[in-house]
């Protein structure tokens, strides 16, 4: 069976920074031989977390609603892909509605319900020029990956990108996102 890897879109700009970038880890990846396929969570139907721990007592989300589906998709990839704009410092609304849910990953002794060995690369994109900046939220999410046993390969940032194309003119960024998904 082949091994999958997918990919999770949080900016609503379709082929934008974060998308481009995304697609090209995919795209590296498919040439590695993974099947693969990305979410748009803009385009997709759910709430947040409802804190109420359902998930601890069973041994899924009780909210049955795209989110779900996704979460089951995770489940099942080899490697995810998971990409997000800056947005106020932080990681989209979109994005972090979809992390809250990803608490149903985890059982009621605080042990990830994913199979061990999956991969992950996390894809950021920020007007401001100064990559340091925004490391923080990069670094809390790899937080939340390493609590669900994920191994995270790769950090691809996209800085200076307030325009919607401006990846295009970052050649190396996007070589470096290609290996990454081929390397997976
Ligand atoms: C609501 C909103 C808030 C933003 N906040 C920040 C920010 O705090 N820092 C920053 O550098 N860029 C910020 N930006 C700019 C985006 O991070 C930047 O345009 C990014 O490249 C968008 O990625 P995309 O092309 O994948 O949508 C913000 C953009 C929006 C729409």
């Amino acid at each position: 069976m082949s091994m999958k890897a997918i990919g999770i879109v949080g900016s609503p700009r379709k082929n934008g920074n974060v998308d481009t970038l995304v697609q090209t880890v995919l795209q590296g990846a498919k040439e590695a031989g993974f099947e693969t396929a990305k979410y748009n969570l803009n385009e997709m139907k759910y709430r947040g977390c409802q804190a109420c721990d359902y998930c601890k007592s069973h041994d899924q989300c009780r909210q049955d609603d795209d989110v779900l589906a996704l979460l089951k998709e995770i489940a099942s990839a080899d490697a995810v892909v998971f990409g997000s704009p800056i947005y106020f410092s932080q990681f989209t609304g979109q994005f972090r509605l979809m992390e809250d849910r990803m608490y149903s990953l985890i059982d009621s002794g605080f042990n990830s319900r994913l199979k061990a060995g999956k991969k992950a690369i996390i894809v950021t994109s920020q007007g401001n020029p100064d990559l340091s900046a925004y490391e923080k939220a990069s670094q809390e999410f790899a937080g939340a990956l390493k609590i669900l046993g994920f191994e995270v390969t790769e950090t691809i940032s996209l800085a200076n990108a307030n325009s919607l194309h401006a990846v295009n003119d970052r050649a190396d960024l996007l070589e470096k996102a290609k290996a990454a998904g081929k390397a997976l």
